[in-house]
């Protein structure tokens, strides 16, 4: 199935709700441009690509209430307003906005429609594209180790649940699985939010790829000890340079792969690219969240209930930031649609434009 799919007949789209997950599977509707971007911040919906296109199908329910100037504008702004750090989340509003504005009012509720449905299936055919490309890297790494299982580490999730179909980090490993290859997924918990521990092992569990769970500290010392033979991450914006901004943690997670000769792979749709942008840890505006999601857990007790604990003595102060970039220089290669690409300015610029 997919993130996110409209409802005919009611013109609203409808989402599985990430927050529940791997706990319940809940699926929302959304029927206008405000839920919709309620949806995003409040992380419903979250993933770089995935909070695009569910912004994207956002404006069209906003057509379909106001398709005026004003009222498009508006909803633009707070649509991509919900979340600060994900360039996906602005490029596809922009697109969506311009595309409507160069056409009649009276057309612009249709057309808003199509634009979402095919920013869609764009998405689907850029992550199985990335995945294709990808999985060439696996089959080689796993000829170069000459056998036993392929061990690939992997931080937050980026996989189907982050994009509308396939993910991006996890479209390889889903194809290489499918194409027989012996990968094993080491799966970060990724503290605060625990998008690894919840979402990317239920992914995995779903499609029956071998994983373990890592507190997000383990990593760096499976890398010495031979354990981890590449690295795959998502981002959510990469600079003109190649520097890539991606979940909380990524950064450290670079740094052991560069210290210990590990290959580390960022896989990139190219809206996720920003060529405004060149020093991705000067320029690219971090996401800061609240305090809670770090002093205290959500999971389910053992009668099934969803509870939520504190972790920390009453009154501690907590800092939560949610993103952070990663050097270009500690990047082995892009895994794009368009093909493995060097995370250098010479090669991204040599690439073209979107
Ligand atoms: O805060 P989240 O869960 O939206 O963060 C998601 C990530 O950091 C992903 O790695 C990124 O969006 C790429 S998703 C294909």
């Amino acid at each position: 199935m997919r993130t996110v799919w409209p409802v005919y007949g009611r013109r609203a789209v409808a989402v599985i709700d990430q927050r529940m997950l791997p706990h319940r599977f809940e699926t929302i509707e959304l029927a206008s441009a405000g839920r919709a971007a309620d949806a995003i911040a409040s992380m419903v919906v979250r993933g770089a690509p995935l909070i695009g296109v569910t912004a994207a199908f956002g404006l069209a329910m906003q057509a379909d209430a106001d398709a005026g100037d004003q009222a498009l504008a508006t909803a633009a702004g707070q649509l991509k307003s919900a979340r600060p750090t994900a360039v996906n989340l602005a490029w596809a509003v922009d697109r969506a906005l311009d595309h409507l504005m160069a056409i009649p009012a009276a057309r612009r509720a249709d057309a808003a429609w199509s634009f979402a449905i095919a920013l869609a299936d764009d998405d689907v055919a850029t992550n199985e594209a990335i995945g294709r490309h990808g999985e060439g890297l696996l089959h080689a790494a796993a000829h170069q180790k000459s056998g036993g299982w392929l061990n690939v580490l992997t931080h937050c999730n980026a996989g189907w649940l982050a994009t509308v179909d396939w993910g991006t980090a996890l479209a390889p490993v889903y194809k290489a699985h499918a194409a027989g290859l012996k990968v094993h997924v080491w799966v970060d918990e990724t503290r605060p939010r625990n998008q690894g521990a919840g979402l990317t092992t239920w992914e995995l569990r779903e499609a029956g790829v071998p994983h373990t769970v890592i507190a997000d500290n383990a990593g760096g010392h499976l890398m010495q000890h031979g354990e981890v033979d590449l690295v795959i991450v998502g981002c959510d914006r990469v600079t003109a340079q190649g520097d890539v901004c991606n979940k909380i943690g990524t950064y450290l997670k670079a740094l052991a792969a560069n210290d210990n000769d590990v290959p580390f792979y960022v896989a990139m749709p190219w809206s996720t690219l920003d060529r405004r942008l060149v020093d991705g840890v000067r320029e690219v505006p971090i996401e800061t969240r609240s305090a809670r999601e770090v002093t205290h857990l959500t999971g389910r007790d053992s009668n099934g209930k969803m509870v939520e604990v504190q972790l920390v003595p009453d009154g501690t102060q907590a800092a939560n930031p949610a993103f952070d970039v990663t050097p270009a220089r500690l990047v082995t290669a892009l895994i794009t649609e368009r093909g493995i690409v060097p995370a250098t300015a010479d090669a991204l610029a040599a690439m073209g434009p979107h």
